[in-house]
């Protein structure tokens, strides 16, 4: 027989030492729960694309939320779907205080003033161009779009956000929404920005949950190539610069090494968005029966955390505080 001085199977010999030595764990805690709202009453429409995952209405939202911080969820992150009516090339709609969204916003944190929302900022829900930017001429204008933008932030902070998400990929928008964020004393509302968002296809469930699609091009000219993480760090470098308080990857599953790239490099929060594409996959393979869902779910969110995220926005929050429920 061998003699073996070195036997890393020892550490693995219980669940009890098993459970000891883990290096990386996900909590509920470090969960943000995106969610999808519509206009009407008493409506839960699922998603095609994303089986479990529905858009509601206002009154219906609310009864989601509230089960879901009887579960430990304590931050959320709405999205809206816009009517096509209300849709126009200035996403106008996006700073009607009385429209779907901030109207709900509110609605939300006058219900639940313990929550945290984490809202959207970006043209392209409201944009009759379903793009996140002006377009003129086929092309997205960066400076024009940042006072759409700033504007956008600043209704929202109104409305009561916690926290602004700048979706966009516009060069600047991270320091121009904090300084209308501070020109209006809203010196607390924190910023998340989307750093390192790239030009993904798995955001198709996402597109079809909002009907956000792009009218006509790509969103290429300002969302990161998916070949490149160096350049991610100069994204990071510039939005802490600007007065980000967090940093986000997105999508997260495909860009594990850029999650942990920032993360070795930078010092705010991480967040990785697991996106809709990356809920969809598992989704479909578990109803085939080919993968495990409970398993695979947690494999995942396990990968995000180990790579370095600290927070993950992801539509497997609400699967998971039940999971860890029972
Ligand atoms: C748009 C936005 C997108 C997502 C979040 N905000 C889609 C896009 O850029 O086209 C995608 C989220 C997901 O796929 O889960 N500003």
């Amino acid at each position: 027989m061998n003699h073996l001085t070195r036997r890393p199977r020892r550490n693995r010999k219980s669940e009890a030492i098993r459970s000891m030595v883990q290096e990386n764990q996900v909590a509920v805690q470090d969960l943000i729960f995106p969610v999808f709202m519509m206009e009407g009453d008493n409506l839960a429409v699922e998603i095609t694309s994303m089986p479990g995952i529905y858009r509601y209405s206002p009154d219906r939202l609310l009864e989601e939320i509230a089960s879901c911080v009887e579960l430990g969820i304590k931050t959320f992150a709405p999205f809206p779907q816009i009517e096509e009516a209300k849709k126009d090339r200035f996403a106008s709609e996006s700073k009607n205080p009385e429209g779907l969204y901030l109207r709900t916003i509110s609605e939300i944190k006058l219900n639940f003033p313990d929550v945290v929302l984490m809202t959207d900022v970006a043209m392209d829900p409201y944009s009759s161009d379903g793009h996140d930017g002006i377009v003129d001429n086929g092309e997205i204008i960066n400076d024009a779009t940042l006072e759409v933008l700033g504007q956008m932030a600043l209704a929202q902070a109104q409305a009561g956000a916690d926290i602004i998400g700048p979706s966009d990929m516009m060069d600047g928008r991270v320091a121009h929404i904090r300084q209308v964020l501070d020109k209006h004393a809203f010196y607390n509302v924190s910023i998340m920005s989307y750093t390192a968002k790239y030009a993904s296809g798995f955001y198709g469930p996402f597109r079809d949950a909002l009907d956000s699609a792009p009218k006509h091009g790509d969103k290429k000219t300002y969302q990161m190539n998916p070949a490149n993480s160096r350049e991610a760090l100069i994204e990071a470098e510039l939005d802490t610069q600007e007065g980000a308080d967090f940093l986000m990857v997105k999508p997260a599953l495909s860009y594990l090494d850029v999650i942990k790239t920032l993360k070795d490099n930078t010092n705010l929060p991480i967040a990785a968005y697991n996106v809709s594409g990356e809920y969809a996959m598992v989704k479909a393979a578990a109803q085939n029966g080919w993968l495990d869902n409970d398993r695979i779910m947690q494999e995942v969110l396990l990968s995000m955390k180990r790579a370095g995220a600290d927070i993950i926005l992801t539509y497997f929050a609400k699967e998971f505080a039940q999971l860890m429920k029972r």
